[in-house]
């Protein structure tokens, strides 16, 4: 959620930032802006509401300045418009500030600052620390203490980069909540807010912790802590390929990273699974089987498509292991004082590792003394950090914004979890095999689900018509259908509700008609009987139906099908979930969408 950029070093800053907040853009993308500096002082700034592309044309041949920084927006305080675009700047034009965050008492520090003569020229609470520097960075004052204690005065969460043009030499960083990665270049420094925009140029990164600050200069950084003191920080070698970061051919992120899915898939099984103990091994825990054994309840917290993973996860947990599990949204979790017990599990689920209101209720249970573990995308994230252990998913950065191939990794991961849980109670060695050859044909089935794009496309553009549907599923199916309907909604802009097949008849079978077709999952596993009888109910009230089944439905239940292939019965959600996928991206391409930035909407919400 928004996007920070900042370079320092002999060449023109200027290329760097466009092409790093382009890269940074699915972060936030409703203005744009850059400031930059030379070796003789003096501050260039350009800034748009707009895309990335439109302050690159806004952007003049002679803008150049061999330090600079620059900002891509998600509004929190604020319309998008040119004025509330980063970079702010003091009166005197000195300071520039790109933020992500939120300052929370910004209404009382801007009261003051504009008792002591300060204007403010937008509605962002980001441009109350440029008049706090600026307040502070008196003659002979050094930009890192002038930072340092105007964040002294200020609550709330931020990532910044600062700019002064009076010490072009350096720029001044700072995290509180919100990700800075330092790049180290040859003679030369990197910094963004997440390393997708750092790859091209550097792979040695530099993650500041929270509370901490830098000071860069082209020769090197040093770190320190907001009371001063000195921290010593090892550049870490990031090992994500460069083309992640690339469409590499297809036209959206969003369609690569559902085809990249077989080998996310295997990535996050990779070395995990155990055949023959018929279990899965997973290292990051940090529990062993006694303390394993002494779990009596799991409960999953994450949000939006992390929360479904996690209702995904507890149904395989119940199943498989028979520990009672549950998902519950972090949102709503942290907000009820939650009871936290010693005998129970929590798992928080998150792709970025930065989303804020998951890891504010991370930090509410380890507050109250209970354990958590992460499933999470992101190596060294904000939230891998916070927990005790977890499981990485390694499936690679996830570009666009909806969530695709994250999605179905953390099912996955949560499969291991549920195996390896299993084994350790009743599971027995059977089951575990089945469970365990189920995994491993997982790669296959996705590829052999993705190759029916063609069918799933046409079917789209069809139903993408209409006014509005409905995802239905039973159990294991239902879901499915809620990420299915989260899915179809976020990124094609269509109204769609889920609901389990067995509430439709207590109340929302009113709204069927033929303009509000179904999307039903129907799998061939103990509940097929009573899918078939919804869809008869559907059908008898002139509703459309499209099946994501694993065989066609007799006697015409539903208008069209589309077949995926069997898994063992607990796994089934997994693939019945891909098609869903596909079925939301041509959607949303038939109606003319822009799949990888849908509106409203940003990667990373690090702010509650
Ligand atoms: C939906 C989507 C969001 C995220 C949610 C949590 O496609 O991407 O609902 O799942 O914002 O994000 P993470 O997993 O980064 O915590």
């Amino acid at each position: 959620m928004c996007g920070i950029v900042a370079y320092i070093g002999p060449k023109d800053a200027t290329p760097f930032l466009l092409e790093g907040l382009q890269r940074l853009e699915y972060r936030g993308y409703d203005s744009a802006g850059v400031a930059v500096s030379g070796r003789t002082g003096g501050l260039k700034t350009r800034k748009v509401k707009g895309r990335v592309a439109d302050l690159a044309a806004a952007v003049p041949a002679r803008f150049k300045g061999t330090t600079g920084i620059g900002h891509t927006r998600w509004a929190t305080h604020g319309v998008p418009s040119d004025a509330n675009a980063h970079p702010h700047l003091d009166n005197a034009e000195r300071i520039a500030v790109v933020h992500n965050g939120i300052i929370e008492n910004a209404d009382e520090l801007r009261a003051k600052l504009t008792a002591d003569g300060a204007v403010f020229l937008s509605e962002t609470d980001t441009e109350v620390l440029a008049h706090l520097i600026a307040a502070h960075a008196t003659e002979g004052t050094d930009l890192e203490d002038a930072v340092r204690a105007a964040l002294g005065k200020v609550v709330g969460t931020y990532g910044i980069a600062v700019l002064d043009a009076e010490q072009p030499d350096r720029i001044v960083v700072a995290r509180n909540g919100s990700p800075i990665v330092l790049g180290v270049g040859e003679k030369e420094m990197f910094v963004a807010s997440d390393v997708s925009a750092l790859v091209r140029y550097t792979r040695q990164v530099v993650h500041l912790e929270d509370g901490e600050l830098a000071t860069v200069r082209a020769d090197g950084f040093r770190t320190f802590t907001e009371d001063a003191r000195t921290t010593h920080r090892q550049p870490s070698t990031v090992d994500w390929e460069i083309d992640s970061y690339d469409t590499a051919g297809y036209e959206h992120f969003l369609l690569k990273e559902i085809h990249e899915q077989p080998g996310s898939v295997e990535r996050t099984l990779s070395g995990r699974l155990d055949e023959r103990f018929a279990t899965a091994h997973l290292g990051g825990l940090n529990l062993d089987a006694r303390e394993l054994r002494e779990i009596r309840r799991v409960k999953i917290l994450g949000c939006g498509s992390a929360y479904y993973a996690g209702e995904m996860g507890a149904q395989l947990i119940e199943e498989l292991s028979r520990i009672p599990a549950h998902s519950e949204p972090a949102s709503e979790f942290r907000y009820r004082n939650p009871v936290i017990e010693a005998d129970t599990l929590y798992v928080a689920v998150s792709q970025s590792g930065e989303t804020y209101d998951t890891l504010a209720a991370v930090q509410e249970i380890k507050r109250k003394g209970g354990r958590v573990l992460g499933v999470v995308n992101t190596v060294g994230s904000a939230i891998a950090r916070e927990c005790d252990g977890g499981i990485y998913l390694h499936a690679g950065p996830e570009i666009s914004v909806a969530s695709t191939k994250a999605f179905t990794s953390t099912v996955v991961a949560f499969a291991l979890l549920a195996l390896h849980f299993g084994r350790i109670h009743d599971l027995s060695p059977a089951d575990g095999r089945r469970i365990v050859a189920g995994l491993k044909a997982l790669p296959g089935q996705i590829r052999e689900i993705l190759e029916n794009d063609g069918q799933i496309a046409e079917l789209a553009a069809e139903y993408a018509k209409c006014e509005g549907m409905m995802f239905i599923g039973r159990v294991r199916g239902f879901p499915v259908a809620r990420e299915g309907a989260q899915k179809l909604k976020e990124i094609s802009y269509v109204h769609a509700e889920a609901y389990p097949a067995s509430e439709l008849k207590h109340g929302p079978l009113a709204l069927i008609n033929p303009e509000l077709p179904t999307v039903a999952l129907v799998p061939d596993d103990e509940l097929l009987d009573k899918n078939l009888t919804t869809l008869g109910e559907i059908k008898a009230r002139s509703g459309r139906v499209l099946a994501i089944a694993h065989r066609t439905p007799e006697t015409k239940l539903a208008d069209h099908c589309v077949l995926v292939p069997k898994s063992e019965p607990e796994l089934d959600p997994l693939l019945l979930n891909i098609p869903l996928q596909l079925f939301a991206y041509h959607a949303a391409v038939a109606l003319g969408r822009d799949v990888d930035k849908p509106r409203n909407l940003a990667k990373s919400v690090t702010v509650e």
